[in-house]
């Protein structure tokens, strides 16, 4: 269970959204300074791949890069993970042990999931890191000293923990003198297409002699208006089936049903690009009739608008082709809001 590599290389930051530029401009500015740093972000944001690439960037790279997740393991297996054991510091411990932090040495030592740690290792952690690496390894009274570069990263709100009592605040303002929050995929869309290429290259090569197609223009847009809880991680799974089973329509016709009925607030439409039109709106006989128990002139304005808004939206993107970042300037909102407006009114590419 060793995640102990040397020189590990990740992949490069993929992305052109604002968040990604961000995160390598700070990647940039905080590579050679070995400055404590905490990555924020939802899992399988990429937290790994930023501290990867900051140590690839630093003074260290070829050093050691050690990893160790806090959340994956009980406090005291964690103790001793972390500064390590002399033989015999405990039941079980026959040979001395080298704690993470020492396999770190002159490396980076990532700490994934760090607001997973229970309070006694934090302070344990801290009293380490106010004193400059110095710490005794379990069952030793010698102390060893160490210069490791800590990244922490973290999907929890740290804040939040603090006031919880969950986190110090101590060694809260200790680790985080640099922050890089990652966004979630589905706050930056954009990047999606880019990622898409990048794995689908990745996977090609992995998978050697295998007839690899990108998915079609028409699906990576509906890849694009899917809500992406899993994020990347979640995206190359997507793709890896896609690619792997050739059914990409399907697969996707599938991840965004599953949203769908997932979702109780888009129940409206009984499908897909289901065509409302003014005269059911407001059909005195139907389902928005004033008798009806369940009309009211809120929401028929609501689905009226919405009828106006699906028709202009489909018939911009119509026209250019499906170009979404074209539309929405024609149309004067942002990008996102026209993707959020694609998701929302269920407003689907057309068949190629
Ligand atoms: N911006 C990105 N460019 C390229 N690959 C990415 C990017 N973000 C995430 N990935 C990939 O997605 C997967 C999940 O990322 P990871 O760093 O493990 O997420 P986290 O640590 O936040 O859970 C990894 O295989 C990673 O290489
Ligand atoms: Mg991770």
């Amino acid at each position: 269970m060793s995640n102990h590599s040397k020189s590990k290389t990740g992949p490069p930051i993929v992305g052109v959204s604002k968040n990604m530029e961000r995160v390598r401009e700070l990647i940039e500015h905080v590579a050679h300074t070995g400055l404590n740093t905490v990555v924020f972000g939802e899992s399988g944001v990429g937290k790994e791949v930023v501290a990867q690439n900051l140590y690839q960037k630093s003074p260290r790279f070829g050093k050691p890069f050690i990893k160790i997740n806090c959340a994956a393991l009980p406090e005291g297996l964690l103790e001793s993970e972390l500064f390590g054991y002399e033989r015999g510091a405990f039941t079980g411990a026959e040979q001395k042990k080298k704690g993470k932090f020492q396999l770190a040495h002159s490396g980076v030592l990532l700490l994934d999931e760090i607001g997973d740690m229970s309070l006694p290792l934090q302070a344990k952690l801290l009293h380490v890191l106010q004193s400059g690496g110095g710490f005794s390894p379990l069952g030793s009274e010698k102390e060893v000293q160490t210069d490791t570069w800590v990244i922490a990263a973290t999907n929890h709100d740290l804040k939040k923990a603090i006031d919880e009592g969950k986190f110090r605040e101590d060694l809260y303002y200790r680790l985080n003198i640099i922050k890089i929050h990652v966004s979630p995929l589905r706050e930056r869309p954009e990047d999606i297409p880019l990622l898409i290429d990048f794995y689908t290259k990745e996977y090609a090569a992995m998978l050697n002699d295998r007839h690899i197609e990108k998915p079609s223009a028409q699906v990576i847009d509906r890849l694009c208006v899917y809500s992406w809880p899993g994020n990347v991680r979640e995206l190359q799974n997507v793709l890896k089936r896609m690619l792997v089973l050739g059914d990409s329509n399907q697969i996707v016709d599938e991840l965004l049903n599953g949203e769908r009925t997932s979702s109780p607030t888009s129940e409206a439409t009984n499908g897909p690009n289901q065509q409302v039109s003014l005269t059911q709106i407001i059909d005195l006989d139907g389902k928005n009739s004033p008798d009806n128990q369940s009309f009211s002139l809120k929401s028929a304005k609501k689905e009226a608008v919405e009828m106006v808004e699906r028709e202009i939206i489909s018939h911009v993107l119509a026209k250019t082709d499906w170009n979404r970042s074209k539309a929405a300037k024609i149309l004067k909102i942002s990008y996102k809001t026209l993707l959020y407006k694609i998701s929302d009114l269920n407003i689907i590419p057309p068949e190629k």
